[in-house]
């Protein structure tokens, strides 16, 4: 069996698996619409419905349905207007074809004669848009185990991502050697999209392309078109799509200041001994206080914080340099769902004090998860601690001479296997 055959027959026992638990009959799945901005006559971008995504590669095509039910071939409605306006999506090509029964309309109201009664359906799909055709209800009981299932990614998956992950190397070297050049923001961005084959629509999330200190503010969300008098460091957060499946990949870049540097290589060290961590049995939530313990070591080494690692992480001083998860999983979407519940949909909690971890599951063969461990600069977070005690475990003036340069942070995919982790982003860097 070929490895797309394989996963689709893997997802179709999944669903069959979920309708019996939740007392469906049929499964239906709408790609989704095009939404439009209000008061105007122009959509937002298309998204489509990642439950849609999962059964086949379609990524632009609104007005599509999948019906499934247990036992049959599933149904393709595949929306295919006759549009001077814009380009249609192309007549239905691949090996997926060969599994579906397909249906192809042009007008998005020819959808229901397709589909099967709605009475004893699941309908998945965005319930805040007029869908037209039939309401979606979203049963929460399927929902929870479906999203659960996806934590487990098919060799079809796999190869997906590793795909995703060749694109967003490419863009990362381009946009190092864009930073070396002296370029700004928008240019550096500029550059990674051009080498990753992308536009900015195809991204799977806004990069983060952050010189010197903007690389504190975690989800830095602009491009700067001025480029800066000095280039001190680079925090590049920076992802790339195939076939609808994420690549979610993190570089840091200096100047050649020691310090700065010496705080990259560590936490780079780090980030290698936790990918490494990535194994059967291993709960992420422990991975993550790990890595504060590391990270605490980090900070105590380079001479930032004159502490114990375990009283850092016990008085809440290295959630102040690093204030967000270890990770989380990814595939469909970066963060990817069903982190933090079981397959009934319940939560499996994170550990006090740590509200931003997205991910509090043992790893288990299958499941792709990143690792990115970073140490900021954070001025906000730094003049909070500036009125606790532990202020005096600190060496201001290192943390002054480092909050020019932003923060490191070092992110890669890694999938857990039986034996050893394989590192998706690092085996596309090696082979660039
Ligand atoms: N790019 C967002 C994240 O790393 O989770
Ligand atoms: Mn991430
Ligand atoms: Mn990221």
């Amino acid at each position: 069996m070929n490895a797309y055959s394989e996963h689709l027959s893997r997802l179709t026992a999944t669903v069959d698996r979920a309708l019996a638990k939740s007392g469906h009959e049929h499964l239906i799945i709408a790609s989704g619409i095009e939404k439009m901005q209000f008061l105007d006559d122009m959509p937002y971008p298309f998204k489509p419905n990642p439950l849609f995504k999962q059964w086949l590669p379609l990524t632009r095509h609104p007005h599509c349905w999948i019906a499934y039910t247990p036992g049959s071939r599933p149904v393709l409605v595949y929306y295919q207007p006759d549009d001077y306006w814009h380009v249609p999506p192309s007549a239905p090509e691949g090996e997926w074809t060969a599994h579906f029964d397909i249906r192809v309309i042009n007008d998005p109201a020819e959808a229901a004669a397709h589909l099967p009664p709605p009475a004893r359906a699941a309908i998945l799909g965005d319930a805040d848009a007029a869908l037209g055709v039939y309401a979606p209800n979203n049963p929460a009981a399927l929902l929870a185990y479906l999203h659960y299932h996806r934590g487990w990614k098919s060799g079809y998956e796999l190869a997906q991502m590793r795909q995703a992950q060749v694109k967003a190397v490419r863009g990362h070297a381009a946009a190092e050697r864009a930073f070396r050049a002296g370029a700004s923001e928008a240019q550096i961005h500029a550059a990674y999209l051009a080498a990753a084959g992308h536009t900015d629509f195809d991204l799977p999330y806004n990069n983060i392309v952050a010189l010197n200190e903007n690389g504190a503010t975690l989800h830095y969300q602009y491009k700067a078109f001025d480029a800066p008098a000095r280039h001190r460091s680079l925090l590049i957060d920076a992802g790339a799509e195939h076939n609808g499946y994420a690549a979610d990949i993190t570089r840091t870049h200096g100047d050649g200041f020691e310090p700065f540097e010496e705080l990259i290589a560590a936490v780079d060290a780090e980030q290698r001994a936790l990918c490494a961590r990535v194994k059967a049995g291993v709960d992420y939530r422990e991975l993550h206080l790990e890595c504060h313990l590391r990270l605490g070591g980090v900070l105590r080494t380079l001479g930032i914080v004159d502490m114990e690692p375990v009283s850092m992480l016990d008085t809440g001083l290295s959630s102040v340099f690093f204030p967000h998860g270890l990770g989380h999983p990814i595939g469909l979407q970066v963060h990817d769902v069903a982190g933090f519940s079981d397959e009934d949909g319940a939560l499996i909690p994170r550990p006090a004090g740590h509200p931003f971890l997205r991910m509090t599951r043992t790893l288990e063969p299958g499941m792709v998860v990143t690792i990115e461990p970073g140490i900021y600069f954070i001025p906000t977070l730094l003049a909070k601690l500036k009125q606790r005690p532990e202020a005096k475990a600190v060496d201001w003036d290192t943390v002054e001479r480092l909050l020019p340069y932003g923060g490191v942070r070092i992110e890669d995919e890694v999938h857990c296997t039986d034996g050893e982790p394989e590192n998706l982003s690092r085996d596309a860097f090696a082979a660039l």
